[in-house]
């Protein structure tokens, strides 16, 4: 991971770039940092021999630029060319924050040493209605991505029709109680499980549970935050890799929805044929709806959120933990790279997998049906878990 204060002066800096010199025309504040926190020209790893603003340095330059920001904000007519139209670097600038602001609460979640932020638990919202395994989501096309959400980055453009033959969804997340039974059935030792790629490497790094949990007197015990806790088996599991995801569902007869699958389920109406901008409609999303924005340092029980749920009844698609799928992350038909090539261009190919529905470390703004994750399938630190679908028999769809 980054140091905490290079992801902080690094949201500056893009602020800066994008806000008051490309759309402001301003000149660079301090030339000379451009480069240090330019995420493409050194790796994590390097970042910390960097010659880095010191903590106060970096509060005073971010706070330098915000108030710059918005004077821009105040006097600029927000429309005349893609960058300013609807706001757009605007909304851009403040979802790249907000994805840092996740990669710093990562990064607290690796640290070693005593606990340093707490958050009420989420809330027990519940309904006690007994919930289905699984959804049918009937076959038929639907509306992927968009053309008309304001702030939709590049990689969520164009809108346009996907045909998705029946399958059945997880009503809920793969809960930890359902995981600890894969490990309980030898999930991790046998072969058969896990794709070629995925057995040597859980192989070469001898992985036996998800990051964080250990064994502790017949019981699984796992620390978030520097707090270690035992596991609640209905809580969904979150700090699994792709491929243990993807061995998970193959033990359990299934497999991990693809990502047309994912938005189809999160999206689509089947009352009028529309496409939602979120399970629940079109309304940003409230405490109600989902776990978002960091209120609350860990997922909610598997079936909470009720008045989240799909209009076919698969809950807590957004927010909870990042859900990976089976796809790939690929540009869509009509994909053009807006404004940056690096944003998402650059990691299209067989990689990277897309996760979906962003987590209880991801903010409101930075978070949408349309809204597409990408990691490695290795990566495991990341607030990811996921659930499984399968194909729709003929005679049940
Ligand atoms: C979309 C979360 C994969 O953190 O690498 C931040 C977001 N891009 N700065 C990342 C991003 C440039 C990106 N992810
Ligand atoms: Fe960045």
């Amino acid at each position: 991971m980054s140091p905490l204060v290079w992801d902080l002066a690094h949201i500056g800096n893009q602020e800066e770039q994008w806000l008051l010199r490309a759309v402001a025309g301003q000149e660079a504040l301090r030339p000379e940092i451009d480069s240090v926190y330019d995420a493409f020209e050194h790796p994590r790893a390097k970042r910390p021999s960097l010659p880095l603003l010191a903590p106060a340095e970096a509060r005073g330059y971010v706070a330098d630029v915000r108030g710059r920001v918005l004077d821009v904000l105040e006097r600029i007519p927000l429309r005349g060319g893609p960058l300013v139209d609807a706001a757009f670097a605007f909304g851009m600038i403040a979802q790249h924050e907000q994805q840092h602001d996740e990669t710093m609460l990562i990064t607290h979640q690796l640290r070693q040493g005593p606990a340093a932020l707490t958050a009420p638990p989420p809330p027990d919202t519940a309904d006690g209605a007994p919930l289905p395994a699984e959804v049918l989501i009937p076959g038929g096309s639907f509306t992927m991505g968009t053309s008309t959400e304001p702030w939709a980055l590049d990689n969520e453009r164009p809108a346009h029709r996907r045909v998705v033959p029946a399958f059945f969804m997880d009503t809920t997340p793969v809960t930890a109680g359902a995981y600890a039974q894969f490990i309980e059935d030898g999930g991790y030792e046998r072969r058969r499980w896990w794709t070629e790629a995925g057995w040597r490497h859980v192989r070469e790094h001898s992985l036996t549970a998800p990051l964080f949990w250990r064994r502790e007197g017949g019981q699984w015990l796992r620390r978030r935050f520097g707090v270690t806790e035992p596991v609640r088996p209905d809580e969904p599991v979150v700090h699994v890799s792709w491929y243990e995801a993807d061995a998970y569902a193959r033990w359990a007869g299934r497999r991990l929805p693809t990502e047309v699958e994912w938005e189809k389920a999160a999206r689509h109406d089947p009352a009028d044929g529309r496409s939602r901008r979120y399970p629940w409609g079109d309304a940003d999303p409230s405490p109600v709806h989902a776990n978002l924005g960091q209120r609350h340092l860990r997922p909610a029980p598997a079936g909470s959120y009720p008045r989240g749920a799909s209009p076919l009844g698969v809950r807590q698609l957004i927010g909870d933990v990042w859900e990976w799928t089976a796809s790939d992350f690929l540009p869509y038909p009509g994909f053009r790279a807006f404004p940056y090539r690096e944003y998402s261009e650059v990691f299209f190919g067989d990689a990277y997998k897309v996760l979906r529905g962003g987590s209880f470390a991801v903010d409101q703004v930075a978070c949408r049906g349309t809204f597409r994750n990408w990691d490695l399938p290795i990566r495991r630190q990341i607030f990811s878990g996921f659930r499984t679908a399968r194909d729709a028999a003929p005679g049940e769809a």
